[in-house]
């Protein structure tokens, strides 16, 4: 006799600049979307570099997303988040294979502030074992900041809705936008959106290195605004009509964006020394991967086949999301809702929300 249905809930992405709601729903085999909406936050500074610096105006913008998602309302309160990447922490090291979960857990009360720069007591931490060997397993461990988990909480709370599980960013992208990865191959997701951008290796086993750089769009376009002397405004509306390929501040881009393939680079020669394996492509994702050129522009810097995701490849064909051009901007809500529909969303990966 089953006494509770597991608690199913919907996708909810904040970051700096935007919000993304979203839910999907099973029928039969196919995965649909039920309800999605996105909000733009003005500069308003509600959240930056993400830290909440004002909680009611968040409440606000949070409320006036959940009103404006379409087709229907979203009706469950149960909310799947995930957390600022740039504020998580991550280690993977390798213990005794015959050491139990209870085992591990206390291995890192003691170990914890070796790993992670910050006093225990101070952390929200998850693991997970994510490979084994003849003598060891692996585990990856995240840890962040209880303050941070706990302004989400409240803001969620007032918010009228009940949080299960605080994901990872990466993480979440990543259950949208690859398939099964073979052994001893990878990827790179980069996430270039308004003030961040997320550079994060995969393989078989799952998440295995992620960094990020305060360079993203917001800066392309300074940059144009301040060489080709126009306002914001205008600079980010030219930004999008002719992004890489522009005569005029092309070059403005490519210079802005090398620090990130420099990055890039770094990190293949990193991981690929470490892992043993080898970095197939990297899939762009964030708001400003729908720069014209940018794919072709990463590719011939790092050489690495680059491409723009497709966070739909795990929904049904006939959605309401299918038609829209822009819906690698649902990527990471889309991650969040595709966990919550798993048997056990608030176990089955990494899940900083302790209670
Ligand atoms: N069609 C488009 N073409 C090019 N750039 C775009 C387009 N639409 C949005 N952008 C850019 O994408 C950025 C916003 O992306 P995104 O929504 O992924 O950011 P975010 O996740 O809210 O911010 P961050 O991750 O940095 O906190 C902005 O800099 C915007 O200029
Ligand atoms: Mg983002």
């Amino acid at each position: 006799m089953i006494l509770f249905a597991p608690k199913k809930g919907f996708g909810l992405d904040i970051s700096d600049a935007s919000i993304e709601a979203l839910e999907l729903e099973k029928v039969s085999k196919e995965i649909k979307v039920k309800s999605y909406g996105r909000i733009e936050i003005p500069e308003k500074k509600l959240i930056e570099d993400g830290l909440i610096k004002n909680k009611e105006a968040l409440v606000k913008s949070i409320k006036e997303v959940l009103e404006k998602t379409e087709p229907e309302k979203i009706k469950t309160r149960y909310v799947l988040l995930s957390l600022p990447e740039s504020k998580v922490l991550t280690h993977i090291f390798e213990l005794p294979i015959n050491l139990t979960l209870d085992q591990i857990k206390e291995v890192l009360s003691y170990e914890i502030e070796s790993i992670f720069p910050y006093p225990a007591n101070e952390l929200s931490i998850d693991f997970k074992v994510v490979s084994k060997k003849d003598k060891t397993q692996e585990i990856f461990l995240a840890g962040i900041p209880k303050k941070i988990v706990n302004d989400y909480k409240e803001v969620l709370e007032k918010s009228g809705l009940i949080p299960l599980v605080f994901d990872m960013e990466s993480k979440s992208l990543a259950r949208a936008l690859i398939e099964k990865i073979e052994k001893n191959k990878a990827v790179i997701i980069l996430d270039i959106g308004a003030r961040t951008s997320i550079i994060s290796v995969f393989d078989e086993v799952g998440l295995r290195f992620t960094t990020n750089l305060k360079i993203a769009g917001n800066l392309f376009t300074q940059k144009i605004s301040q060489n080709l002397n126009l306002l914001f405004d205008e600079a980010e509306k030219l930004k999008i009509k002719e992004g890489f390929s522009s005569e005029k501040f092309g070059q403005i881009l490519k210079n802005e964006a090398k620090p990130i393939c420099q990055e890039i680079k770094k990190v293949i020669e990193y991981t690929e020394r470490k892992y043993n394996f080898k970095i197939e492509k990297i899939i762009l994702a964030g708001g400003s991967s729908l720069l014209p050129k940018i794919e072709e522009y990463f590719q011939l810097e790092t050489g690495l086949l680059t491409e723009r995701g497709n966070p739909l490849t795990k929904l049904s064909k006939d959605n309401i999301l299918s038609k829209k051009e822009k819906n690698i901007l649902f990527a990471n809500v889309i991650g969040l809702a595709l966990r919550a529909l798993e048997k056990d969303p608030i176990k089955v990966d990494i899940n900083l929300l302790q209670s």
